[in-house]
């Protein structure tokens, strides 16, 4: 394909997100799009590509989901930022003693495993303080359909599952077959968690109604946008957390300290409310 026509197809795929979300390109980094758009157009062929555009381009939403699924990066695996696990479970611990209901959110789910990670991590701690602990919930979300299908019926393969420690790997149901094991997660987890369509970047964006948070993972999300947009999704995300809570993010999302007021570094990629920051 010509470089002018891709071109062409990348600003009619930008003016698309934009009617979606009512924000320039949905908010993503035009470099981003780009670099998607040339993937698919490797993978589907052009023609597939424009019949889906002109679909979307005609009101249809399922092709607005499309597009949208077809443009996200949805790698993710459970345990993925080893040091965060510790410092959540701890955090739990004191809300748990303190007798306080818990409500965590992750807040880019992808297939689900950073919020199955947390609610086996929530489920351990509940489960060394028994009485203590009353009742905890998470919140999944994310714009990406096929992904919210997949967190929802939570199967995943031995390689999705990372450097999840054996004794949480056990908590998970063993299944498949035996040249192609698999692990399911438990009703006893599925009670205590819901997953949703939520866009992070939407112009006329809402807080979820589970806000505010104990615990909020933003994680290997913050990297696709435009500056302006993150600092408007950190914003928005800071206004969800309790004055206690703590932000959870990722080495590739930089210091984000420096683009929010409402958050500042505590370590290991985690962010608690800036109190002093605030009244400047
Ligand atoms: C690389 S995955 C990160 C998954 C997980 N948080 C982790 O750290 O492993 C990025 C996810 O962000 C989601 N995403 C992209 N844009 C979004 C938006 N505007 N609102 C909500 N989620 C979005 C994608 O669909 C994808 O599932």
């Amino acid at each position: 394909m010509a470089a002018a026509s891709t071109q062409t197809l990348l600003d009619r795929v930008a003016a698309q997100l934009e009617r979606m979300s009512g924000v320039a390109d949905g908010g993503a980094k035009r470099a981003f799009l780009a670099t998607r758009l040339a993937a698919e157009l490797r993978t589907r062929g052009e023609a597939a590509l424009i019949a889906l555009l002109e679909r979307a381009e005609r009101g249809d939403s399922s092709a607005d989901m499309s597009l949208r699924n077809m443009l996200t990066v949805n790698y993710s695996c459970f345990w993925r930022e080893p040091e965060h696990w510790p410092i959540l479970a701890e955090h739990l611990r004191l809300r748990f003693e303190a007798r306080a209901p818990v409500r965590m959110w992750s807040a880019a789910c992808a297939r689900g495993e950073e919020a199955w990670t947390m609610a086996l991590v929530a489920a351990e701690v509940a489960t060394e303080l028994a009485q203590l602990a009353p009742g905890w919930t998470i919140l999944g979300s994310d714009i990406d359909t096929v992904s919210l299908d997949a967190a929802r019926a939570g199967r995943y393969a031995n390689e999705d599952l990372g450097s999840l420690p054996d004794r949480l790997r056990e908590q998970l149901i063993l299944a498949g077959r035996p040249n192609a094991p698999r692990r399911e997660v438990p009703a006893a987890l599925r009670q205590h968690v819901e997953y949703k369509y939520l866009d992070l970047a939407r112009a006329d964006w809402q807080p979820p109604q589970e806000a505010p948070f104990d615990a909020i993972f933003l994680s290997n999300v913050l990297i696709y946008f435009e500056r302006a947009t993150q600092e408007r999704i950190l914003k928005n995300v800071a206004g969800c957390l309790r004055p206690d809570g703590i932000v959870f993010t990722s080495r590739v999302e930089g210091n984000l300290g420096l683009a929010t007021r409402q958050l500042k570094a505590a370590g290991n990629c985690t962010y608690i409310t800036a109190r002093t920051a605030r009244r400047v």
